[in-house]
């Protein structure tokens, strides 16, 4: 049997991964879970949001499924630390963050692919003033480790760096600038991150059957960082003759997100262009309860919610809160392990309930969250779920 290693997280989290855990079950998925620490929880009783004994079960199992984790800024967190502990020089990081660090977790992939019937379908007006919804299937490959989001910055550099930088021409127009007045986030791109990220994209795209795989970057104006990605890319697409490279630019792209979003398909990206154009695209299949992902590395995978831990609604009983990008990322977990046909079950399953219409959260009654969404004809959570496992 296989074992799992659970990580609810905090707040909402530990409502919807439950909840997956029922699903999986019901649809016959025979699993073992160990539940991992993980979250605020550990941050104030032990300074660590991340425990060894967590990072030791992932690396012994080597699946995860995670639900979310609050983060709060520097100040908050310190006052929330326990008080025997505070003052020792403890630094809180996000432990999702040190998670695709420590395992290196490099390739995020992040589906975008509209239910049929959802009321959260992206619509366009026709020509003839009526309306179409198009089917959007995109799949965002975002590179998980490096890039902008390397962590590689300065206020104020030192003055090894700011050396470093003057020799570079372009420096000479900020010569003047006093350092505390200058801040520096590097982007980093290496060949052998961009190759595996763009590789993995083009493997997805021809299993299933992808005829396009875009590159969106801006290496028009990124010469260096998007420009390396760019000649990779070219260089790879030569072994994947039947599916076309596109390039486009992050901008444009964003722009082309409602005019032509189903001409899409797979879309590989640099870390910070590929959280903006996912975040993009997840608002054209109905938002936060529908995005979910897969962060994957040579041993280890994890998988998650894109959403957070929705404090606002974290103590309502019964829950409100939409299950779903929860469930499909453990059906996800599930066609990453093999397990194609319970996957198929789940996912069928959802559609089913997603068209009906019978059964909604209230984000897919468009209401504003609250305890008065019942009334409303929204369901909880907890409902949503019984209605996709009476629908297996
Ligand atoms: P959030 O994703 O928790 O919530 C944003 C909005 O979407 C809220 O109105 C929330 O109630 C709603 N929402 C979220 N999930 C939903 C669901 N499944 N169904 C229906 N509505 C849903 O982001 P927010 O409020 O910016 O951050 C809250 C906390 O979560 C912060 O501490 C933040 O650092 C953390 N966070 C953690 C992430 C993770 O664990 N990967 C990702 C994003 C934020
Ligand atoms: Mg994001």
């Amino acid at each position: 049997m296989r074992t799992i290693v659970a990580l609810p997280g905090d707040g909402i989290g530990k409502i919807v991964l439950p909840e997956a855990i029922r699903l999986l079950d019901a649809a016959g998925f025979n699993a073992n879970y160990v539940w991992g620490d993980i979250g605020w929880e550990f941050w104030c009783k032990e300074g660590n949001a991340l425990p060894q004994r967590t990072i030791d079960l992932i690396a012994e199992h080597k699946i995860a499924l995670f639900g979310a984790i609050t983060s709060k800024p520097k100040d908050a967190a310190e006052k929330e630390l326990d008080p025997s502990l505070q003052g020792k020089g403890y630094v809180y990081f996000s432990p999702i963050v040190g998670l695709r660090q420590h395992f290196n977790l490099d390739i995020c992939i992040r589906p975008c692919i509209s239910f049929k019937g959802n009321p959260l379908n992206f619509i366009r007006k026709t020509r003839d003033g009526g309306f179409e919804e198009p089917l959007v299937n995109a799949v965002i490959f975002r590179q998980n480790t490096e890039g902008l989001y390397s962590g590689v910055e300065w206020t104020n550099p030192p003055k090894q760096v700011r050396d470093a930088l003057e020799t570079h021409p372009k420096m000479k127009a900020y010569s003047h600038v006093p350092g505390e007045e200058l801040a520096v986030s590097t982007r980093i791109v290496t060949k052998k991150a961009s190759e595996r990220i763009i590789r993995a994209g083009f493997e997805y795209a021809k299993k299933h059957g992808y005829k396009n795989l875009t590159l969106c970057e801006k290496p028009n104006v990124l010469r260096e960082t998007s420009g390396m990605m760019f000649r990779i890319a070219k260089e790879i697409a030569k072994e994947y003759p039947e599916i076309a490279l596109w390039n486009t630019n992050i901008d444009a792209q964003m722009m082309w997100l409602t005019k032509n979003p189903e001409d899409y398909g797979v879309i590989v990206a640099e870390n910070m262009f590929g959280d903006i154009i996912s975040d993009g695209f997840a608002g054209l299949i109905g938002g936060l309860g529908f995005a979910y992902s897969a962060n994957i590395g040579n041993n280890v995978a994890i998988f998650e919610p894109t959403h957070g831990s929705a404090p606002k609604y974290e103590k309502l009983n019964p829950s409100i809160v939409n299950p779903i990008a929860m469930f499909m990322s453990a059906v996800m977990m599930l066609e990453y392990i093999g397990e194609n046909k319970i996957a198929a079950k789940i996912k069928n399953a959802i559609a089913k309930v997603v068209k009906e219409g019978k059964v909604r959260t209230y984000d897919m009654l468009k209401l504003k969250g609250g305890p008065d969404v019942f009334e409303k004809g929204a369901a909880s959570t907890q409902q949503m779920t019984d209605e996709i496992i009476a629908n297996l």
